[in-house]
């Protein structure tokens, strides 16, 4: 889908379908939409008094425009309460209406952007949201459909008009925004709905360091080989029972001087979880083609963050393994010295995600790290305590939590603080070895971010669980079924303010 900010007027624009909203309760609209409403003899006001539409987020209503504006048919738009409108709500707007469009066949469209009037959001956060929940909500994953599934009609342009010239040089900054975000977060999603026969280590890697060489990030991928000359055990303990080897991706990117420091985001990259020994149970595996969504958000995040030319040091450590089954996999039982930190006894090789994002994350510091982020699918108990919407966030740093806090409100995607008092550790000793891989079912999620605490060397570092928020099973948001590329956004906001 092409998006283009025009300068014109909402009542002499042709186009087969234009775009207009009203906020709830809202009986005599007034800008744009009111000057439709006059335009067609005020026959958006009398569907409003026939309460025909109450303006809730996401509701359309269509009007045929019988030649008294240019533009052929009019679709109304609901924003929802005037009080609790933001960035998150324009973009659900804008994607209900590109969801309306493509059921109406309708290949080009034009649109004013929401929240810049009285939704009192600055003019190119406004198109920014406008454009991106468009773009996230244009995205399919359909390729292996039918040709006649992958034909059903899709929205070709998007013209996001404007009267105000004033207004157009930031409309065009927030619209070019949106697109290098989509795109990102658009590769992260293709990233997880690939199924794992396709999306195997190698081809991970690969798609990352095509993406990296457009967005002018440079991409490292090391091998097997070098994974295991390097000492990283914790990583091959994970994948050794596979036939598909691991990789471990390394994206670099300098955006600021010699002196700025570092920040290293590691992301689970576990293209399926089947459990390994500790076989999981065959309800809902399919889910686990998924398990590399943290690093998928991470890809997502710092070529987004290279090719906006973010002004800050970033270090992406994505570990890429299978975790399966087979004759080489390691066992419970099994005591493994990765890269730094302390012998681990494997528990439960189900608790995979944790063992290669150790390895991670004492990579990033070797690396020359500051501070340490991870993002990954990490405990189905963190599903139990949040849910499928909202990720848990750990951290050893108020600062860095509070500023992954502070995007929520932005980005929509939601986070929450979990403790992590010292007593958790407890759950974690083991009799063989430095620290056990599973603390029990008690506290699940947060025995998973103590454990991954023992390889930060008491560096400023947060967590973020995200399991069961990488992939929806209904259409949520600006999302489809499907993966949705959660934490891009995050990560990026939280890039970009980073001041360390
Ligand atoms: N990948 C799973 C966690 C997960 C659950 C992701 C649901 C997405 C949706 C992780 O590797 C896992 O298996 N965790 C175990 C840990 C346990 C063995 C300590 C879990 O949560 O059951
Ligand atoms: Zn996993
Ligand atoms: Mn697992």
């Amino acid at each position: 889908m092409k998006v283009e900010v025009k300068e014109g007027d909402v009542t002499n624009f042709a186009a087969p379908l234009l775009v207009v909203n009203l906020f709830e309760g809202v009986k005599h609209p007034g800008g744009a939409t009111g000057a439709v409403d006059k335009a067609l003899g005020g026959t958006i006001s009398k569907a409003l008094a026939a309460g025909e539409m109450e303006g809730k987020l996401g509701e359309t209503l269509l009007f045929h425009t019988d030649g008294k504006i240019p533009a052929e048919r009019v679709l109304v738009l609901g924003l929802g309460e005037a009080e609790k409108f933001g960035p998150e709500e324009a973009r659900r707007a804008a994607a209900s209406a590109i969801w309306a469009a493509e059921k109406l066949s309708i290949k080009e469209m034009a649109t004013i952007v929401h929240g810049a009037g009285i939704g009192g959001i600055q003019p190119q956060s406004a198109a920014e949201a406008t454009a991106l929940g468009s773009l996230l909500a244009a995205y399919r994953f359909d390729k292996y459909k039918e040709e006649k599934e992958q034909q059903k009609p899709r929205v070709e342009n998007l013209a996001i008009l404007e009267r105000d010239s004033a207004k157009i040089a930031s409309f065009k900054k927030g619209v070019k925004r949106a697109e290098v975000i989509a795109w990102a977060q658009n590769l992260a999603r293709d990233l997880v709905n690939e199924p794992s026969n396709v999306m195997t280590p190698v081809e991970f890697s690969k798609r990352v360091q095509e993406a990296g060489s457009k967005a002018g990030a440079e991409v490292t991928v090391h091998d097997e080989a070098w994974i295991q000359e390097k000492g990283m055990s914790l990583l091959w303990g994970v994948a050794k029972g596979s036939a598909n080897p691991p990789r471990l991706v390394v994206i670099r990117y300098k955006g600021a001087g010699d002196k700025a420091p570092w920040i290293g985001i590691v992301g689970k990259g576990v293209m399926f979880d089947s459990g390994g020994i500790s076989l999981k149970k065959p309800q809902g595996m399919e889910g686990m083609k998924g398990d590399m969504g943290g690093g998928a958000a991470v890809a997502g995040a710092l070529l987004a963050a290279a090719k906006l030319g973010i002004k800050r040091n970033l270090l992406g450590i994505i570990p890429a393994v299978f975790n399966s089954p087979g004759g080489g996999a390691q066992n419970p039982g099994d005591i493994v010295c990765g890269l730094d930190g302390p012998a681990v006894e494997i528990i439960s090789t189900d608790a995979e995600g944790r063992l290669i994002l150790a390895d991670g994350l004492s990579y990033a510091r070797e690396l020359g790290a500051a501070y340490l982020v991870d993002i990954a699918t990490l405990t189905g108990a963190s599903v139990v305590a949040l849910g499928t919407k909202v990720a848990g966030i750990f951290a050893t740093d108020e600062k860095l939590e509070k500023l992954l806090m502070d995007n929520v409100g932005q980005t929509g995607e939601r986070l929450w603080p979990m403790p992590m008092f010292d007593e958790y550790n407890k759950q974690l000793e083991s009799t063989a070895a430095g620290i056990k891989n599973t603390g029990g079912r008690a506290a699940g999620a947060i025995t998973a971010a103590k454990f991954l605490e023992h390889f930060t060397d008491k560096k400023p570092w947060a967590h973020i669980d995200i399991a069961a928020k990488e992939m929806t099973d209904k259409p949520y948001s600006c999302y489809r079924k499907g993966a949705t590329g959660f934490g891009v956004r995050t990560l990026l906001r939280f890039v970009e303010r980073w001041e360390g």
